[in-house]
């Protein structure tokens, strides 16, 4: 995992990390799951949506192995594979999901043969909106664990910050600049800052998941995406669950958090479901769409 010293991420640097890495993991990968090379019989990428650099240097390994060793190639929905491995590792069936990462926060559910989005941010990523929080206030990356750590020493002082419900959408960038004004100019204690962040963060995923499921009449909430590692929003959204009598699922922290796993589970959903694709096919598209896939493997 490339961790910056000081700052974000850099999307070049990530992706010049990504081509230092890539040879080196997939004989590491190859070497623990005791495969050779001959036995693999598809090799699938995140086509998007994400950081174009990084998506770029990933697509053209995949294509390497996918030319080299003549085996077949499928480009997958980064946001689709957080619902599709949630779907195998947990009961969930037909579950809404609430995606909430660094760089994404959606809420996603199928209906009508596609995977639509029903609410998302307007502005920033919750992942994002805590990092740069954190950054501002000299916490390292990343920081949303260090603002859980202690929004748990608050004393329950809610800070009253902006709550930018709009519709099925939410928006970040009005409570980040007010927390920051709250600790950097009020001088308001950093954990109850943290506290009212989380709070009221949380409150607003949780409103917008809970109409998604009211909307569409499901009966399951699953997590995904790293902050869903996060024990107050699990909280939070099961406590929505079981007041509404519906099922809360969240898959183990690693599954939660980016990772390949997910990305191999689903190109082998679509493999086997008939999708095929050619090599001018595995573009990479940095907003990749979720309504844009063709879901050939449920009912
Ligand atoms: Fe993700």
């Amino acid at each position: 995992m490339i961790k910056p010293e000081k700052g974000g991420i850099h999307p070049r640097e990530a992706a010049n990390h990504h081509a230092e890495k890539a040879p080196g993991m997939l004989k590491e990968t190859m070497k623990a799951a005791g495969v050779e090379p001959e036995e693999i019989s598809l090799v699938t990428f995140s086509q998007g949506p994400g950081l174009g650099p990084c998506l770029r240097t990933a697509a053209t390994a995949a294509r390497a192995v996918s030319v080299s060793l003549e085996i077949p190639i499928i480009g997958v929905n980064h946001c689709i594979a957080h619902l599709e491995i949630g779907r195998l590792v947990t009961d969930a069936e037909d579950p809404v999901l609430l995606y909430a990462s660094g760089g994404n926060t959606q809420v996603i559910a199928f209906n009508e043969g596609r995977y639509r989005v029903f609410g998302e941010t307007l502005d920033i990523g919750i992942g994002n909106m805590l990092d740069k929080f954190g950054r501002e206030v000299g916490l390292p990356f990343p920081a949303g664990p260090v603002l859980e750590k202690l929004a748990l020493k608050s004393g329950g002082d809610l800070i009253e910050l902006p709550y930018s419900v709009k519709g099925m959408d939410v928006a970040f960038s009005g409570l980040l600049t007010a927390a920051l004004n709250e600790h950097k100019r009020k001088g308001k204690q950093l954990e109850d800052v943290a506290y009212s962040i989380q709070e009221t963060a949380f409150a607003m995923l949780t409103e917008v998941t809970e109409r998604a499921m009211a909307h569409l009449g499901k009966e399951e909430v699953l997590l995904g995406g790293g902050v869903a590692r996060n024990r107050r929003l699990r909280e939070m959204v099961k406590i929505m669950a079981d007041e509404r009598g519906a099922k809360f699922f969240a898959p183990p922290g690693d599954l939660c958090v980016d990772n390949g796993t997910m990305i191999a589970w689903t190109g082998w959903l679509m493999y086997n479901s008939g999708t095929r694709m050619k090599l001018e096919d595995t573009a990479i598209d940095q907003r990749f769409r979720t309504d844009a896939v063709d879901i050939t493997w449920r009912d």
